[in-house]
């Protein structure tokens, strides 16, 4: 089967119409594993958020937390969640991730791709087991430090290995793969609080600990993957990376996408400093796209607050004790549903397309939910039966079109942009400023939902205006685009061209070579 035609990309790209590929089994069992790092980043997800809000959990860490939880419990309120040191908690895990990541990018670039992977999964594994048998506040700060450190490893490092694994014809859908098992992961957690929280006093233990299970599967599956020929080439280790590459894509035709490993290589390998490159002039695209703009973006769309937010309208609704399950149910399956259409459609209509398409949708809803909030919630009114019913249906609608754009595309994007030399210490950038965000949100969202109101959903609406025109102007379209052939397309975009220029090629010999291939 060839790779994507040049003509899909007026042109611009080089070898790509040369690529060959077949679907391996090799080629699959290197996704799945790739994909549990998703699910142990959902689980985290998915387990912290439930366990917060367990009573057994609260009463044995946080008294006084819980104390106020039930003296505010039939309160209709936007200042009734506001819980700083609880917050801070949870946030602790994103604060260890973004340090981490830094580190696993060095292991990322030098070692490999499969070493961080393992190192995440160990991290993992200590931290489930630490805070299953947490005992105090220390153990249960340490256990979640563990977990943020695994963050760091394997998101930093999983996105990368699938993006390189991945023909350039299916990229986009194999990618999303991160983002699928990341939703699957925190609809698995929601169901195991469920179960947990029946079983007193000790139930959240076994959430806790429910981490530990991913993390040995992606621990075995790290043992026995591949590493990624791109890495491979990186580390100087060509032979193994020939064969690794014949093996995935079947086929022993790969000189073409060899080739464009080697010429990335080459410029790899003179680059000392793979931060300080990334400030260069020529990665100024991938620096500001990838690196900053869409992981903040993901973060500023306020997915994260509507999930938050969720079961107060399914409370409202009438569901009771059950509404918070319900809702993180009805949400991820959203979520889910989100990156099935996602995976399906990404490398035919592309990226811009549901970055484009889904934000439209993605700010009438926060409009509409900042709007009725505005006219029928809070100073001790609260919503209707009706209103309830049609916020809960809006927020559906809102999970499921960030589901397919910003949710997925936040990490499948990133990590298709930069080039080899300043990969993993791009990817490090895009997993610090996610999780920077990501905590932000956390932190600031109850105080502003305290103060802002339903102004709040407003701003996130104005916010998700912001960026889909950031993604209209300055993002060029990179469905099917091989990924050592991306930097092209900024060499052809109406506005990265005059920041960029153009790229000389590194070696005569390889122009060469490529005459030879053509013929
Ligand atoms: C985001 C998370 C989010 C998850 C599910 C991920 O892509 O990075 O912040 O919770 O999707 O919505």
């Amino acid at each position: 089967m060839a790779g994507g035609g040049p003509a899909a990309n007026n042109g611009v790209l080089k070898r790509a119409h040369l690529y060959e590929y077949n679907i391996t089994g090799y080629f699959i069992f290197a996704c799945v594993v790739g994909a549990i790092g998703g699910s142990l980043f959902g689980v985290d997800l998915g387990v912290s958020g439930g366990v917060t809000s367990m009573d057994d959990f609260l009463k044995e860490f946080f008294p006084a937390v819980y104390r106020r939880k039930q003296a505010h419990l039939h309160e209709t309120d936007y200042c009734k969640y506001d819980n700083q040191i609880l917050t801070l908690f949870t946030s602790s895990l994103y604060f260890a991730a973004l340090v981490s990541t830094f580190g696993a990018s060095v292991i990322t670039r030098k070692k490999g791709r499969r070493i961080s992977i393992i190192c995440g999964s160990i991290s993992f594994f200590l931290g489930a087991v630490i805070n299953a048998a947490a005992v105090n506040i220390l153990m249960l700060i340490i256990g979640r430090v563990l977990l943020g450190v695994g963050i760091g490893f394997s998101n930093q490092a999983v996105p990368l290995y699938l993006s390189e694994m991945a023909p350039a014809k299916i990229r986009g859908a194999v990618n999303q793969l991160f983002q699928l098992t990341t939703c699957l992961g925190i609809l698995i957690a929601n169901l195991i609080n469920y179960g947990t929280e029946k079983i007193h006093p000790w139930g959240w233990r076994i959430s806790l600990g429910s981490a530990a299970v991913p993390a040995v599967l992606m621990f075995i599956g790290g043992v026995f993957m591949p590493e990624s020929p791109n890495s491979l080439v990186e580390q100087g280790r060509e032979k193994e990376a020939r064969e690794v590459l014949e093996r995935v894509r079947g086929t022993k035709n790969i000189e073409a996408e060899f080739l464009d490993m080697k010429e990335a290589s080459e410029e790899a390998r003179s680059v000392k400093n793979p931060f300080r490159n990334l400030l260069k002039r020529k990665n100024r695209p991938q620096l500001v796209i990838g690196a900053i703009g869409i992981p903040m973006f993901q973060q500023l769309t306020g997915n994260n607050s509507i999930l938050f937010y969720a079961p107060v309208f399914f409370q409202t609704m009438g569901f009771g004790s059950g509404s918070s399950i319900l809702s993180s149910l009805i949400t991820n399956a959203g979520l889910v549903v989100g990156a099935l259409m996602s995976m399906a459609v990404v490398d035919k209509l592309g990226r811009r397309f549901l970055f484009i398409e889904a934000g439209i949708e993605m700010f009438c809803y926060m409009v509409m939910v900042g709007v009725t909030l505005g006219y029928k919630f809070g100073d001790g009114v609260a919503l209707t039966k009706g209103y309830s019913v049609m916020l809960v249906i809006v927020i559906c609608l809102f999970v499921t079109a960030f589901g397919r754009s910003w949710g997925p595309l936040g990490w499948l994007v990133p990590s298709e942009l930069f080039p080899l030399e300043t990969r993993s210490a791009g990817q490090s950038v895009v997993v610090c400023v996610n999780m920077i965000f990501t905590a932000l949100i956390a932190q600031c969202f109850l105080v502003a939902l305290c103060h802002l109101r339903y102004g709040i959903f407003l701003l996130f609406a104005g916010l998700i205006l912001v960026m889909t025109v950031f993604i209209v102007l300055l993002l060029p379209e990179t469905k099917r685009v091989p990924i050592e052939e991306v930097y092209l397309l900024f060499e052809n975009h109406w506005f990265w061209k005059r920041i960029v220029g153009t790229r000389q090629p590194p070696e005569k010999e390889m122009g060469e070579k490529e005459a030879n291939l053509q013929a």
